[in-house]
């Protein structure tokens, strides 16, 4: 038998994420247009820029969702009954799961996140609020199905997905994220995902590009990690922040745009960009109340239940895995 230790798993781990930092970096800036998955935001300064971009007054999403979690906690904690484990997906700084815990009675607590320093200081909070749930922390990636902490085995979970972190994703990716959610979650679960929905562009791009600039620092804070975890040669100050909204594909955009003609190299690589020419960083899909239906089925849930707030900005939905053996274009 081989025993490895938990410094070991996280040092794996680590250098697995490197790795593909590392990937998706040299593809994305060699490929035309130049794109990087919106994922690799979230270092420890990215993490942080994005809890103050929650707080802006233009981010309505935090808010919106905040309340509907707030307003419909009973209803949410009655469908679900108690005793779950809540597994969340992208926890961060779990800043909405009290809302969820202190209605539901869960078994466990399981917050899945990337980005590892962040998570055990969130995952150290929350077991002090709520000293009776157990913790278990995984730090991983979980595009891909997670393996669920053994004490936790055999109980029902209930996934958490809130803040519309859905929407970074390509619709073909959301799809093969929700069957991962379901393979991990296992028989008899239920999940919880917060969707924000398509609403007028005048209200879109303040969200994505705000008066403070926060939104600002926080694209360009890429250009940094890349410098610092790359080796990276990238005069920031070439780059400006634009976010735009795509209507055909029903999303805001965000890119870093070169302000003049640049040239830098990323590990030894050379690249040169053109004024005006972007690199794409980010996708935010939204989605109308029929869509996120269609996209849940797609993905192995059946939604049970949907809720949103008085202006209909966020729409947050209780789904239930699609009863295992039927077949999938037999369950109703
Ligand atoms: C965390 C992906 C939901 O798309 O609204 C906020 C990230 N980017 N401002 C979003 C984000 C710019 C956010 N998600």
């Amino acid at each position: 038998m081989m025993l490895i230790s938990h410094e070991d798993t996280r040092m794996l781990i680590k250098g697995t994420v490197d790795k593909n930092f590392r990937a998706d970096v040299l593809e994305g800036m060699a490929s035309s247009p130049r794109e990087i998955p919106a994922r690799w935001f979230y270092d420890r300064r990215g993490s942080e820029l994005f809890e103050a971009i929650t707080a802006l007054p233009e981010y309505y999403p935090t808010r919106s969702e905040r309340s509907i979690l707030l307003k419909y906690a009973g209803e949410i904690a009655a469908m679900a009954g108690p005793g779950r484990a809540v597994v969340e997906f992208g926890s961060g700084s779990s800043a909405k799961t009290p809302l969820l815990l202190s209605a539901i009675s869960p078994s466990a607590y399981v917050p899945i996140d990337i980005s590892g320093d962040f998570l055990r200081e969130s995952a150290q909070n929350l077991g002090k609020m709520f000293p009776s749930v157990p913790v278990f922390p995984i730090e991983g990636d979980f595009t891909h199905p997670v393996a669920l902490p053994p004490g936790i085995q055999g109980t029902r979970s209930l996934g958490f997905f809130p803040g519309s972190t859905i929407g970074n994703l390509l619709v073909p990716a959301a799809v093969d994220l929700l069957r991962a959610m379901a393979e991990t979650l296992g028989e008899d679960s239920m999940l919880l995902i917060g969707i924000d929905r398509i609403k007028d562009p005048a209200i879109l791009i303040p969200a994505y590009d705000d008066q403070q600039g926060v939104t600002a620092e926080f694209n360009l804070n890429l250009l940094c990690r890349i410098n610092r975890e790359l080796d990276g040669t990238i005069p920031v100050e070439a780059f400006r922040h634009l976010a735009k909204w795509n209507d055909d594909h029903a999303r805001i955009e965000m890119h870093l745009e070169a302000l003049y003609d640049v040239d830098f190299t990323i590990e030894g690589y050379d690249f040169s960009m053109r004024r005006g020419e972007t690199i794409h960083t980010e996708n935010s899909h939204k989605y109308g109340p029929r869509d996120v239906d269609v996209l849940l089925r797609a993905g192995g849930w059946q939604p049970l239940a949907d809720w949103t707030d008085v202006d209909g900005q966020f729409g947050v939905i209780l789904a239930a895995t699609s009863r295992s053996g039927a077949s999938l274009d037999e369950s109703v």
